[in-house]
């Protein structure tokens, strides 16, 4: 297809969004609940909240359509408002969602979940990834009795709880002690991994890693590395967060055959619900239980809300529809048309080396770099402008979903051309010339 040919909108009304900006921030620390849907990752033209999303779809505040290309912080795998999810919640909805003894639900996801999950025997559900990761690390600490948690420093998140976060730089409100019982190696990386045992002998409880982040893995990685920590008395935490349902069904584990001792599991799962879930090797997490008799009890999560029935039913619905429908391999093929399509329009710009993708074609990234070839928010953030602008809700990431089509892929590929003409010119004559508003800035920054 020509992508000069397709006729796109030219949104510029933002005057809801902008109200909605002006307001928000006066009332919720942030203007949202996480800092990655926050106000200084967009440009100045860009949504400020949503009103409703339907299969690859969003509204916002003013009425503008947008395609929507990071799902909701990936989470959602299959589609907004997704019909065969929403029935399944509908039914529970009306059966109560909160009841002071466990709901016939969680057994029901129990087995199931942990059918999926090699070498794994039991689950512990959340609300939020950022628990269930802090559970892991908790589990590991009282069943090696040892301090330090492992994680890797080229990856970006792991959970807002201090031990992770004492370990950016926002580090704010987190003790020193805390700080320095995190440390830092480099991903699939099994030198960085073998120096870090050398320096911290019989100190680290566990390693906490990404299955697969930025680079391909080799063959066998963690058939070596898993067995490194083991031989080091550490145990390995695979945080399937983003990987899940993504890469393979359900994740990683399968794909590479790896043999973790625990990993955890959100995002989408449960198709944007809020259902996450931490599964393990059952002697690590009975210590979480109430039947060792006499032994130290560990507090494992223990929370109100954390079988909350209809969350529990999105969850097997979505298990239900990618387990009847080729979910996979329609998103992969969506990442992979994508793909080819914007790699054609950088050569015939001949962009290459200032936009570059990254990552996979269950989650492509993108590099924006400036005329001196360093990689650049101010450009990242006229690219964004101009996508948005065109009807296309674009952070630089694609997480492909089940509802999103290649005629979807094309409208993208279509504001992308035009997108790059723009982010081309900008280079010439600076983004000065282009960009409204402000750049984008970090999440994980020190000071405001
Ligand atoms: C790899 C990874 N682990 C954990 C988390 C924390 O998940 P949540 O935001 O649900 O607390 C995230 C969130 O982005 C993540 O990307």
């Amino acid at each position: 297809m020509s992508y000069q040919t397709v006729t796109l909108p030219h949104i510029t009304n933002f005057s809801a969004s902008d109200a909605y900006r002006n307001a928000i921030h006066d009332l919720i620390p942030g203007g949202a609940h996480t800092y990655s849907k926050g106000d200084d990752q967009f440009p100045v033209y860009a949504p400020a909240a949503i009103t409703h999303g339907k299969g690859a779809y969003l509204w916002d505040v003013d009425g503008n359509k947008f395609l929507d290309t990071l799902m909701g912080l990936t989470s959602v795998s299959l589609g907004h408002a997704f019909e065969p999810v929403l029935e399944r919640v509908r039914e529970e909805l009306l059966k109560g969602v909160n009841f002071s003894r466990p709901s016939v639900i969680e057994r029901e996801m129990a087995e199931r979940f942990l059918s999926l999950v090699p070498g794994h025997d039991m689950i512990k559900f959340a609300k939020n990834g950022s628990v269930a990761t802090t559970a892991a690390v908790k589990l590991a600490r009282a069943y090696t009795g040892r301090k330090i948690v492992a994680r890797p420093y080229d990856h970006p998140f792991y959970s807002y709880d201090d031990w992770f976060i004492g370990s950016t730089d926002c580090d704010f409100g987190v003790p020193k002690e805390t700080q320095e019982m995190t440390v830092l190696y480099k991903a699939d990386d099994l030198n960085s991994l073998q120096e870090l045992f050398a320096k911290y002998p019989n100190k680290i409880a566990c390693i906490i890693s990404e299955p697969e982040k930025f680079n391909v893995i080799e063959e066998g990685f963690y058939d070596k590395a898993i067995d490194m920590a083991h031989q080091n008395g550490t145990l390995w935490i695979m945080d399937e967060m983003i990987t899940g349902f993504k890469t393979d069904y359900p994740g990683s584990i399968k794909k590479f055959n790896a043999k973790p001792d625990m990993a955890t599991w959100g995002k989408g799962i449960a198709n944007g619900f809020s259902f996450c879930a931490l599964t393990g090797k059952k002697e690590i997490m009975e210590y979480g239980g109430i039947r060792r008799k006499g032994e130290k009890k560990v507090f494992l999560v223990s929370t109100t809300h954390g079988g909350e029935t209809h969350a529990i039913a999105a969850g097997l619905a979505t298990m239900d529809f990618f387990e009847n429908n080729k979910v996979l391999e329609h998103n992969h093929s969506i990442g992979d048309y994508y793909i080819e399509g914007v790699n054609k329009i950088l050569a015939e710009l001949a962009l290459q080396d200032y936009i570059q993708l990254t990552g996979f074609n269950w989650a492509v990234g993108m590099v924006t770099k400036n005329a001196e070839h360093q990689p650049c928010l101010h450009y990242r953030t006229l690219f964004m402008q101009e996508m948005i602008q065109r009807g296309i809700l674009f952070q630089g990431i694609l997480s492909p979903c089940f509802s999103h089509s290649k005629q979807d892929i094309d409208l993208m590929l279509s504001a992308f051309y035009e997108s790059a003409v723009v982010y081309k010119q900008a280079l010439e004559k600076g983004y000065e010339a282009y960009l409204v508003g402000e750049e984008i800035k970090p999440v994980f920054r020190k000071y405001n």
